[in-house]
């Protein structure tokens, strides 16, 4: 059977207030058209038109030239929309799907079922409608006494009478490709909006004797997003739908409504995402850890049995058996290995951190190599900008840091030393050998009695400007 795809993408989106086209914005880590466009696939729709406007070149980088494209030049209506796809449909036989391009929630199962149904019933065509609480804003299947449907009505054009039908047009179709040419070359745009609309050609093959079928099918499935309520709306349905599978994989959530998860993450089984947390792009968490709450991973691979606590982290490695934070900054290009501690306050960049190191408080690694059980002190800083450009240290295994030092690039910290605490490390230091950079202590005897300076009971007031909570 010969299958193709018309894709209505040229709208305006003036419902979304936003200098992009509706269509690329995100659902889930998606955009909206790559949804369509992956759903067609999968369902084996291979050749795909997309009808594209003055935003094309931002839908045209997401979907790249696996598909083709028609320009619509004036926004004229969705039937004006589909005939800017004659020339591609001209000459084919079988069945052609139309869909609108700001549906994410659509199914290949969705899709498959209605080329099934239209196939098996020899429709003409076939409508996609479903069932909506609320359908204020969508066209209105209108069937006759016998339940054949006879019109579809747009929300602006329904008489009272037709505002009260809950059935609406999802705007998925699956036409007999030959027929819907004939049928488009009829419409008018006589209506509330003065547009060629798609919806018309139905009840022109009704006219001309043709049988067309109605395939119900979840409104979660056929959701438009048309505003920024919708998109929320649908995001939030994704979401769901994303989390509720990785329950059936056997990890634990708290709260749904405040976790967010893009749909190519990967997540192992008992491990538990605390609220607050948003785990992004093709993150991947191993099994049994615990994330959250608060916690942002943006394409971070983690090992097993690691806790991620309040932190953010983005393009990394972290490694098994690992703590980090809370209120930890992990950057890109960071690799930790195993048994890592990256405490509060603590941030690293561009560096790789080996085996059992811990940083645990107010630290900063940033363009470094650091071996293994190596211990910073807190409030260590590895100096790696000198203003032009960014070079970082070495610091070999066992290496003992004291607190508040800076280490400046890029000095060597050889195996087994230590840094006097409070020293700024300018040269490398040998292994087994001990690097002070401070000035000596000297001591003043008597010096507050000889100068007044008695503090006694010279106590600090709170602050009296808070808020009553
Ligand atoms: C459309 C249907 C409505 C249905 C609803 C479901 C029509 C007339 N109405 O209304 O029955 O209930 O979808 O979500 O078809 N587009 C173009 N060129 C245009 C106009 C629109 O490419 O000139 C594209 C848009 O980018 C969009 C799609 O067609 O992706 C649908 O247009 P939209 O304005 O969203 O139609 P709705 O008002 O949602
Ligand atoms: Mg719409």
């Amino acid at each position: 059977m010969e299958i193709c795809a018309v894709v209505m993408a040229a709208g305006n989106s003036t419902r979304m207030k936003s200098a992009h086209s509706k269509v690329v914005f995100q659902v889930a880590g998606k955009p909206i058209i790559k949804w369509v466009s992956d759903a067609l696939f999968d369902a084996g729709c291979d050749e795909q038109v997309y009808i594209v406007g003055d935003q094309q070149e931002e839908i045209r980088k997401i979907l790249g030239e696996q598909v083709a494209y028609a320009f619509q030049e004036q926004r004229l209506g969705t039937g004006h929309a589909v005939m800017q796809a004659a020339p591609f449909l001209e000459g084919r036989d079988g069945y052609v799907i139309v869909l609108p391009g700001d549906c994410p929630m659509v199914s290949s199962k969705t899709i498959k079922n209605a080329i099934e149904y239209t196939a098996n019933g020899k429709y003409a065509a076939t409508v996609v409608s479903a069932i909506a609480e609320d359908p204020t804003g969508y066209g209105r299947i209108v069937r006759d006494s016998e339940g054949n449907v006879v019109k579809i009505v747009e929300h602006r054009d329904c008489t009272d009478e037709e505002l009260k039908i809950k059935e609406i047009n999802s705007s998925m179709y699956v036409f007999s490709t030959p027929l819907l040419l004939s049928a488009l070359g009829r419409l008018g745009a006589e209506n509330a909006q003065k547009e060629y609309y798609l919806t018309d050609t139905i009840g022109i093959l009704i006219n001309d004797g043709h049988k067309v079928g109605v395939a119900i099918c979840d409104f979660d499935d056929t959701r438009g997003v048309n505003d920024r309520k919708q998109l929320y709306e649908a995001t939030k349905l994704m979401n769901r739908r994303i989390i509720a599978e990785h329950m059936k994989n056997g990890v634990q959530f708290l709260d749904m409504n405040s976790t967010w998860v893009h749909h190519e993450v990967k997540i192992g089984r008992d491990t538990v995402i605390l609220p607050g947390s948003t785990l992004m792009g093709k993150t991947v968490v191993g099994e049994n850890c615990i994330i959250g709450e608060n916690t942002r991973l943006d394409n971070v691979f983690i090992g097993d049995d690691t806790t991620v606590d309040s932190s953010i982290a983005s393009h990394c490695v972290i490694g098994s058996d690992c703590r980090i934070g809370p209120f930890s900054h992990i950057r890109p290009d960071t690799v930790i290995r195993d048994h890592v501690t990256i405490g509060a306050y603590v941030e690293v960049k561009n560096s790789r951190i080996d085996e059992y190191t811990r940083a645990r408080h107010l630290t900063y690694i940033g363009d470094s190599t650091v071996g293994k059980n190596v211990n910073f002190g807190c409030g260590t800083i590895t100096c790696n900008f000198d203003g032009q450009d960014k070079v970082g240290c070495t610091i070999e295994d066992n290496v003992f840091i004291g607190g508040n030092s800076n280490i400046v690039s890029s000095v060597v910290l050889g195996k087994d030393s230590y840094i006097a605490a409070g020293s700024t490390i300018t040269e490398d230091v040998p292994p087994l050998g001990l690097g002070i950079g401070r000035s000596k202590q000297v001591n003043k005897e008597e010096w507050v009695a000889k100068k007044s300076r008695m503090r006694g009971a010279n106590y600090i007031r709170l602050d009296d400007k808070r808020s009553e909570v």
